[in-house]
């Protein structure tokens, strides 16, 4: 797979021929850039429907109602009905390119699409670490899990869907990818690269390497992977001590919004430590893409009670949490956006 494509026009519509790749998993990881060339295995940035559109532009009929409990029903609503209404109360959102409520997260606190650039380097997936990464083999189980399969887990007493085939996209019925096609797939994504960076390593960004050693965030975002490759509790989750023994587990809690950790089917309790290569072609920072561009998750201001995101959300209020890098001077923060986007 070529690292960046010049396919199939600089015009910045989606093409309908290429729909059907796209839902097989394309579209979530293929970026349209700002040259209008695509960017294959990086955070897409193709709008997502069931967020932006919903629940104005579909009618609450009975499929539909279906179709969100087997993406975000959880085992403690016992009532369906409690959840059906609580989901048609929901405001409204405006289109945001770079998040997407997919299976088993929420329809409120969606997480932000992950590059899969690099992602053989890193030891756990998905923004709560839901599965571990050790190998091409927990990769390929994860791509046919994350297609559909996971709509048939249970959870405790609790299962999704108990149709007899999986929901989603990718499976027909009674089927799955071949081990085959998942071990192609594996090596597919192991050999995406990122495009050259457009941005020099010059004087500015070597101050501004200087204020991120300084500032401590190597401890978490270790060079050369610029990830430490660890889990980190979401606020109010207390580490059960086996976990210890068997996960890279820091004991500090950046203090983000726990919503998707801790009240998702995806939630772990954890948000891992993400990796800050190829920021500067990526948008939507934190798990949740609150935060727009890294000039947002840098600035205090976000932390204000009537804050209004530019990056997803539904509603005013701060983006929380990860307090570091936010008390520099405007030169400092300046050179280290700059020594961020040539990572
Ligand atoms: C104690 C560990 C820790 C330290 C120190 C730390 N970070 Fe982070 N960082 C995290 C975690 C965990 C997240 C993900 C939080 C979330 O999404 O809820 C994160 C997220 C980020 C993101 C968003 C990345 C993305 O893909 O959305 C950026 C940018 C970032 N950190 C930059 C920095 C910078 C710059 C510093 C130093 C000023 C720093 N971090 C210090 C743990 C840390």
């Amino acid at each position: 797979m070529k690292p960046s494509s010049t396919f199939p026009s600089s015009s910045t519509m989606w093409p309908a021929q290429r729909e059907q790749e796209w839902l097989a998993g394309a579209s979530c990881h293929t970026r349209l850039m700002a040259d209008g060339t695509y960017l294959e295995g990086a955070q897409g940035n193709k709008p997502d429907g069931v967020l932006t559109d919903f629940p104005t532009a579909r009618p609450p009929n009975r499929k539909f109602l279906d179709f969100l409990w087997i993406n975000f029903g959880v085992p403690w609503i016992e009532q369906r009905a409690d959840f059906e209404q609580s989901m048609m109360a929901i405001p409204h959102a405006d289109q945001y390119a770079g998040v997407l409520s997919r299976e088993g997260t929420s329809v409120i606190h969606p997480p932000h699409v992950p590059s899969l650039i690099g992602a053989q380097d890193i030891k756990y997936l998905d923004a709560t670490g839901l599965s571990r990464h050790r190998s091409i083999g927990d990769l390929m189980r994860y791509a046919v899990v994350n297609m559909g399969l996971d709509t048939l887990a249970r959870f405790g007493d609790f299962q999704p869907t108990t149709s007899q085939s999986a929901s989603g996209m990718g499976s027909e019925d009674g089927t799955r990818y071949s081990d085959e096609q998942l071990y192609a797939l594996g090596l597919d994504i192991y050999s995406l690269r990122p495009p050259p960076n457009p941005n020099p390593a010059d004087a500015s960004a070597r101050r501004g390497e200087q204020v991120f050693k300084r500032e401590g965030c190597p401890g978490c975002h270790t060079p050369p992977l610029y990830t430490s490759n660890k889990l980190t509790p979401a606020t109010g989750f207390k580490i059960p001590d086996d976990l210890r023994k068997t996960e890279n587990i820091l004991n500090i809690s950046v203090g983000t919004d726990p919503v998707l950790a801790m009240q998702t089917r995806r939630g772990t309790g954890f948000y891992k430590v993400p990796s800050l290569r190829g920021v500067w072609f990526r948008n939507g920072f934190g798990h949740s893409g609150s935060a727009d561009k890294l000039e947002e998750w840098l600035d205090p201001a976000r932390l204000k009670e009537d804050y209004v995101a530019k990056g997803y959300h539904r509603s005013p209020g701060p983006i929380l949490g990860h307090e570091f890098g936010l008390k520099l001077s405007p030169e400092d923060k300046q050179a280290l956006i700059v020594f961020l986007k040539t990572l």
